[in-house]
């Protein structure tokens, strides 16, 4: 069982490294075009990940079991996006719990370079989405990423939709399958 615990804790690891490493390839991709490029963290969280403080409040681990190694902080996705090089010219940081977006506002005081061009969204994400869509019809010259990273099923198909038809968002959906997909199959 303390196994399959670490496990969790280095999966969480391995992702937010994959994305890392996507979004320095993204960047570095498209540095010497006019695009402006626009980071949207949908479910943003605080821009650290704690573990066991995240994870426990939805009952998906046997807290009992972590070590104490998990409890430690790790730059979360918001962070990440925010040390990338090249830069993004835009960030927004979605979320849903106030409390954890007055954690995201305080990036601005930790990137003081970049802090008038981070948006702190205290929204549903769904709604926060269609929002940023409808005005990125309006600038063209945009290109973006999307980091949905929900603890459950919390995107719905029509955002997904809307995404699609800009034609001009890479979208990484990370979808819980044991307790999400896997139950709504039956
Ligand atoms: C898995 S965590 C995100 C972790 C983050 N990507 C990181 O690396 O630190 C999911 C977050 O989504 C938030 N959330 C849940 N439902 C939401 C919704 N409908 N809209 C926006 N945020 C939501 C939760 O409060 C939580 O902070």
């Amino acid at each position: 069982m303390a196994d399959l615990q670490n496990f969790g804790g280095d999966w969480t690891q391995e992702k937010l490294a994959r994305v890392s490493s996507y979004l320095t390839a993204y960047t570095n991709a498209l540095k010497n075009t006019t695009f402006s490029l626009i980071y949207i963290d949908a479910f943003a969280g605080t821009g650290y990940r704690n573990v066991k403080s995240d994870d426990k409040k939805q009952g998906l681990w046997s807290f009992d079991l972590l070590d104490e190694d998990a409890e430690a902080l790790h730059a979360g996705s918001a962070r990440i996006a925010l040390e990338t090089s090249p830069r993004f010219a835009e960030y927004y940081f979605i979320e849903q719990d106030a409390i954890k977006c007055a954690e995201l506002e305080k990036l601005k005081l930790d990137y003081p370079d970049k802090a008038k061009d981070i948006y702190v969204v205290n929204e549903d994400a769904n709604t926060a989405i269609r929002h940023i869509c409808k005005s990125w019809t309006r600038r063209r010259n945009l290109r973006g990423v999307l980091f949905l990273d929900p603890f459950g099923m919390n995107v719905t198909w029509q955002t997904i939709e809307t995404v699609a038809k800009i034609e001009a968002i890479d979208m990484w959906y990370l979808f819980p399958l044991g307790v999400g997909v896997n139950r709504l199959l039956t």
